[in-house]
């Protein structure tokens, strides 16, 4: 079972942080990960040329590079910052650029998928942004994977804020996302599970 988490931050910092800490639960429950750095790879933005209508892309770029690391995972976590209360830019080209790999009969079927966001302020916009990413993994034929072990004390999604009590800190401090993140490392792994018939 191999999982592949996206940092789809241009920095090594707060979304990086959580990848990091949901890549060690996942290798307590066998599950092997690693982390692809967006801002490594040149991925423009989409031109609208609809050549992905055909499985193809008119832009030869990293696109192609990363779809392959996307084909090769059991599960795909993207995590963002919240921008304007929506996914980065990084992740937007990702997410736009990858459209002819749905057109090429659903390529990425059936992947597990969880959206990891943080954002600067409390309410700022980062479900907006989780949004957006399980709009764009239904539209890909993912299983979306969130928090079920406890729905009285946990949310939903793991979401880092660097907004504290008193002033900015790192998401680091936020203790609420990183106690989500076990229990979404869990989830992940019922599913992959569950459904390994369906990826193979
Ligand atoms: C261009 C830009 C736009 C941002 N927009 C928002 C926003 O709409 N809402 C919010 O809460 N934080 C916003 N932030 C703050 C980031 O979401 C926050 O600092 C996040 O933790 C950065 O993640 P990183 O450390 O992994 O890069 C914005 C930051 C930048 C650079």
């Amino acid at each position: 079972m191999k999982a592949l988490l996206i940092n789809g931050s241009p920095k090594n910092r707060n979304t990086r942080f959580l990848l990091e800490i949901l890549a060690e639960e996942l290798k307590k429950l066998e599950i092997n990960s690693e982390i692809l750095d967006l801002y490594n790879y040149n991925i423009s933005t989409c031109k609208g040329c609809d050549a992905c209508l055909k499985g193809e892309c008119s832009q030869k770029d990293d696109i192609f590079v990363v779809l392959r690391r996307m084909e090769e995972a059991d599960v795909i976590v993207i995590g963002t910052p919240t921008y304007f209360g929506n996914v980065s830019g990084l992740v937007k080209n990702l997410m736009d650029r990858s459209r002819m790999a749905k057109m090429s009969d659903m390529k990425l079927k059936n992947k597990i998928f969880a959206p990891i966001v943080t954002s600067g302020l409390r309410h700022g916009g980062a479900e907006f942004a989780i949004m957006s990413l399980i709009v764009y993994a239904i539209s890909q034929g993912w299983i979306i994977a969130g928090i079920t072990d406890n729905p009285i004390s946990q949310g939903a999604f793991v979401v880092g804020v660097i907004q504290g009590d008193t002033g900015w800190r790192s998401v680091k401090k936020d203790e609420i996302a990183k106690n989500s993140v076990a229990p979404l490392a869990k989830r992940i792994k019922e599913l992959a599970e569950a459904t390994k018939n369906l990826r193979s």
